[in-house]
């Protein structure tokens, strides 16, 4: 395949690599010449990226590179100073609640209520898209099993460790069967093994459930493991490289593809 293309070093050349999955599916997140300013900071500079529906992206990026201002625009949270974000063909900042029940996050803290238990936690979402109560306890129960908490529905946020509360937010966020879930840096604040763990369930959860995911992290493992395509991200939010990371990259790629993403995010 077109990955294995070698230059005349044996190495694979990055370039080579950009074109592994053609973008077919149509144009879930738009930004189309966007730039965001803070005052005379240029958080986002002239930004354009596609990106397609069904795919898993992981937008990796030293702190500070702009990818939380990238994501608050995609969630409609902050408007760009100029260009346009684009969200299923509508935008966010202007149309925020178009976005109900379309599009789910899953912030790096859990931000559960402390006086809900995991299960009325779950139910949040679907309260307010006024779904009835019986399919509401369903769809969180459900939820909740597959994130391996059944036992644990009715325990408050208090009770649960860390991991655990992170699977409740994950839970809420699938169980309003959004087509676009959102995650800023959702397991960093969990130790390694955990995180791992959670982001190989959520992975398949996505690629599952056939979903849209845009996932921002630091980590270049967590952007292995969680991306069908890496997006790095230089300062201010310019892309370094674009990524598709099919099955059939060889490990030996891989690790090419590693040394010059670490090698781009130490420049
Ligand atoms: N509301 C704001 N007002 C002023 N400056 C801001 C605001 N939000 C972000 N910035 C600045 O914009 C730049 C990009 O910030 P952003 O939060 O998007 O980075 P990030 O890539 O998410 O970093 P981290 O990995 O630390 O979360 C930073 O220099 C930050 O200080
Ligand atoms: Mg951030």
């Amino acid at each position: 395949m077109d990955a294995a293309i070698r230059n005349g070093h044996g190495m694979t050349k990055l370039d080579d690599l950009q074109f592994v999955a053609p973008d077919t599916a149509e144009v879930e997140i738009a930004f189309r010449n966007v730039t965001k300013r803070f005052g005379n900071l240029v958080a986002v500079d002239n930004l354009s990226l596609d990106i397609h529906r069904g795919q898993m992206v992981a937008l990796l990026g030293k702190t500070g590179c702009g990818k939380s201002t990238m994501f608050n625009m995609i969630s409609g949270l902050m408007a760009p100073s100029e260009g346009e974000v684009e969200v299923m063909g509508q935008q966010p900042f202007r149309n925020f609640n178009w976005y109900r029940g379309k599009m789910a996050i899953v912030f790096q803290t859990d931000r559960l209520l402390p006086w809900r238990t995991a299960v009325k936690n779950v139910e949040i979402g679907l309260e307010t898209l006024g779904i009835a109560p019986a399919e509401r306890r369903d769809r969180a129960m459900h939820w909740l099993e597959t994130l391996g908490l059944k036992g644990h529905e009715n325990d408050y946020p208090h009770a649960l460790s860390g991991g655990m509360r992170q699977r409740v937010s994950i839970s809420r966020a699938f169980a309003t069967d959004a087509e676009l879930l959102l995650c800023d840096e959702p397991f960093s604040a969990l130790d390694e093994i955990t995180s791992k763990r959670l982001r190989t369930e959520f992975a398949r959860l996505v690629r599952e459930n056939g979903k849209t995911a845009v996932f921002i992290t630091h980590s270049i493992d967590e952007a292995f493991d969680i991306g069908d395509r890496i997006v790095v991200l230089k300062r201010p939010a310019e892309i370094a490289h674009d990524l598709r990371m099919s099955d059939s990259v060889s490990s030996e790629d891989r690790e090419h593809i590693r040394r010059t993403i670490h090698a781009s995010l130490a420049a």
